[in-house]
């Protein structure tokens, strides 16, 4: 049986210790959940993460070898190994560093007359995000069979490729970008070496996948400008540097339709959709669902939906907004002062406009998952807009669980644009005025054109589901 390790910060399991010290272990959904399940009957995997917090430190520590499956905990198949990385190494390399700077850099979220500020403070968080991705780096060469597959996710782990290599030269390495890239002009704010060092760490990887085009040729367009040494072949996709060659992958992620239907059919979700539409009675419902994350652009989305209501009063008690955002990087500063300004919008709306018979806005910032697909449900208008995006699941999503045809607001900068963009009407994310415009065209659209471009939406989302899209990098691997 041939073996592949899939290296990530957050694993496809995590624990959480109830009030009398009991675990209990949750499976995470995300889409390399679901790819790997394709995979997992005629392979080997082992999949190495990060404990996230105490719950799963716990849990890790008590496992032998911190193999999880070894302790009897059933993780559907896969080996799980959680690293037990000391906590102010983990803060630093993972808040400071992967989420307020890579993460920052790659959506370009700086306020830059301010930020950011590299000082002696930010080279000890990146000597920890060297540490945190040498921890991964040595599980995996520890772990791996002669000539296995490494497959290593995300921006958090940007240096393993390379470290990884260095340790283990016979092993076949795929690296994927689930963000955008940045263009080089925005990439250079990084400090020079701290720049060079993450272009060269991911080109450690035999082969270095993206979500989009655009991304991928970021990308090359950094290595082309950073590297000095690097020879870029766009045609053959390939970056050769330090005698040796990278080729680059475009890797759309769609949807699983059947899995995500059969999800939302169970009694959970029908009881959450009764519930909404007692609420909201026979009103249009526009849905966004988010994490409340900077990129998502969560203001100016209420603010395009309060000029809808200003400028269109025909609409006032004639629709409602339903906004879930669940809680996210609340360790972060900048995540709850931008919580806090979305729930300041979403009152401002609702002084401004409610009745006592009409809520023009229901805002609910928690996790809850049934909830969410109870809303695509029941949504006429789906409302995407981010800043920038990797891809963008949510605009996917939303079509498929669709029974009122959800006409779908997308901004442009998402990645899904690029596979659903002729199908909904795309907007640019700082343009509220014309984002209201879009809401009002959406509200109007004639529901057997809702339905139409509803269809072409599902097509799209669900052409690259998670099994065929991981499938596919292992592929690349040879
Ligand atoms: C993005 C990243 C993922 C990450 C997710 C949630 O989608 O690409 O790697 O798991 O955000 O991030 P968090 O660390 O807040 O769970």
């Amino acid at each position: 049986m041939s073996q592949v390790l899939v290296a990530s910060n957050r694993g496809p399991v995590s624990f959480s210790l109830s009030d009398d010290g009991a675990l209990s272990m949750r499976r995470g959904g995300g889409g390399l959940v679901s790819g790997l399940a394709g995979v997992a009957a005629e392979t080997d995997v082992l999949w190495v993460c990060a404990a996230l917090g105490d719950a799963d430190r716990t849990a890790a520590g008590q496992a032998p070898d911190n193999r999880l499956e070894r302790a009897g905990h059933d993780t559907g198949g896969a080996s799980v190994r959680m690293l037990d990385i000391p906590e102010a190494t983990f803060h630093r390399a993972y808040n400071a560093v992967a989420n307020s700077t890579l993460w920052f850099v790659h959506h370009l979220l700086y306020d830059t007359p301010r930020s950011p500020h590299f000082d002696a403070r930010a080279r000890r968080d990146w000597q920890s995000y060297e540490a945190y991705n040498a921890a991964f780096a040595d599980a995996l060469a520890l772990d791996a069979a002669p000539g296995a597959k490494a497959a290593i996710q995300d921006y958090h782990l940007s240096l393993a490729p390379r470290m990884l290599r260095d340790r283990r030269p016979d092993l076949k390495i795929a690296h994927f970008s689930h963000t955008p890239w940045a263009p080089p002009e925005y990439y250079r704010l990084l400090p020079d070496d701290i720049g060079e060092q993450v272009l060269r760490g991911i080109l450690g990887a035999d082969h270095a996948g993206f979500l989009t085009e655009r991304w991928a040729s970021a990308f090359l367009d950094c290595c082309e400008r950073l590297l000095p040494d690097a020879r870029v072949d766009r045609a053959a996709r390939t970056v050769a540097s330090s005698g040796r060659v990278t080729r680059i992958g475009v890797h759309g992620l769609g949807v699983d339709g059947a899995a995500l239907r059969e999800r939302a059919a169970r009694p959970d979700v029908a009881e959450r959709a009764e519930a909404l539409r007692a609420q909201v009675g026979d009103r249009q419902l526009i849905v966004r669902i988010d994490r409340t994350e900077l990129s998502k652009n969560i203001v100016r989305g209420l603010a395009a939906y309060r000029e809808l209501l200003l400028n269109h009063p025909e609409w006032r008690g004639r629709v409602v907004h339903l906004a879930f955002a669940y809680p996210s990087r609340t360790d972060l500063p900048e995540y709850r002062d931008y919580t806090a300004a979305v729930r300041r919008a979403a009152q401002q709306i609702t002084d401004e406009f409610g009745t006592p018979d009409w809520d023009p806005l229901i805002l609910q910032v928690k996790d809850d998952y049934p909830r969410s697909l109870a809303a695509y449900g029941l949504a006429d208008v789906l409302v995407v807009n981010p800043i920038r995006d990797g891809m963008n699941l949510v605009a996917k999503e939303g079509p498929i669980l669709s029974g009122r045809g959800c006409a779908l607001v997308l901004s442009r900068e998402a990645g899904a644009a690029a596979e659903l963009a002729d199908n909904a009407l795309v907007v640019n994310p700082y343009d509220v005025s014309q984002t209201a415009e879009a809401l009002h065209r959406a509200l109007l659209m004639p529901s057997r054109e809702r339905e139409e471009r509803r269809a072409r939406l599902v097509a799209a989302a669900t052409a690259l589901p998670p099994q065929r899209w991981f499938a596919d990098q292992l592929a690349a691997l040879g």
